[in-house]
């Protein structure tokens, strides 16, 4: 078994209209024994910029503790927040630092930026950047999180009809994955507001 598998995850980032949701599944296991059913792998960076965490539990604690420091040096020193594109290229060096010893973590990042335009973007354990327009996925769960974001996703959607389709998303594809589950955590961001959900789903 693949080290990024062994406590397992979802995560899903989805683009709407002027908002975007995040969205990660609750279950920590080390491989098929469950350790925790209300883990939370999804960390805010500030009001319109959120990280997920995907891959190994120990890993994604370290790298964000190291990423929200380095986030605080930048606020002290430019007085304002970064954005989602910045901290993109922030995650993505702080992995690519550690080259030949990585951290097995596969992050999604999902932000809002100056415009209040969504921004989304994943990256593998070294920091190669996977940007998109639609919809990214991160996971043991990736798979069949494809084939549900693929054809449950519209573009445009507004924050209600955006919560709506990351949460179906989500439930179908952890109910197709051993190692991940045990219901979902969903933050939906508008240039307003946060609508923080958690979803029930299946606990077996
Ligand atoms: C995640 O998996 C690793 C590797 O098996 C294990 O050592 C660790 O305890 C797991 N994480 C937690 C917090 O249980």
């Amino acid at each position: 078994m693949s080290i990024f598998e062994y406590n397992g995850s979802a995560l899903i980032a989805m683009v709407g209209k002027n908002c975007f949701a995040i969205a990660s599944d609750r279950r920590l296991g080390v491989q098929l024994q469950t350790i925790a059913t209300d883990f939370q792998r999804i960390y805010k960076i500030h009001d319109k910029l959120y990280i997920g965490l995907s891959g190994l539990a120990t890993d994604a604690q370290t790298l964000y503790q190291r990423l929200v420091f380095r986030h605080k040096l930048y606020q002290l020193r430019e007085e304002r927040d970064m954005k989602p594109e910045t901290f993109a290229s922030l995650v993505s060096a702080i992995l690519y630092e550690k080259r030949f010893g990585p951290y097995f973590c596969q992050p999604v990042i999902a932000g809002l930026g100056d415009d209040d335009k969504p921004f989304i973007c994943t990256m593998d354990s070294i920091g190669a950047k996977e940007l998109a327009k639609d919809f990214v996925v991160a996971g043991t769960a990736s798979e069949s999180l494809y084939g549900a974001c693929e054809s449950m996703y519209k573009p445009d959607m507004e924050p209600e009809e955006l919560f709506e389709t990351i949460s179906q998303a989500l439930l179908s594809s952890v109910d197709r994955d051993c190692l991940s589950g045990w219901g979902g955590h969903v933050f939906v961001v508008t240039p307003t507001e946060v609508i923080e959900r958690t979803l029930k789903g299946r606990m077996d």
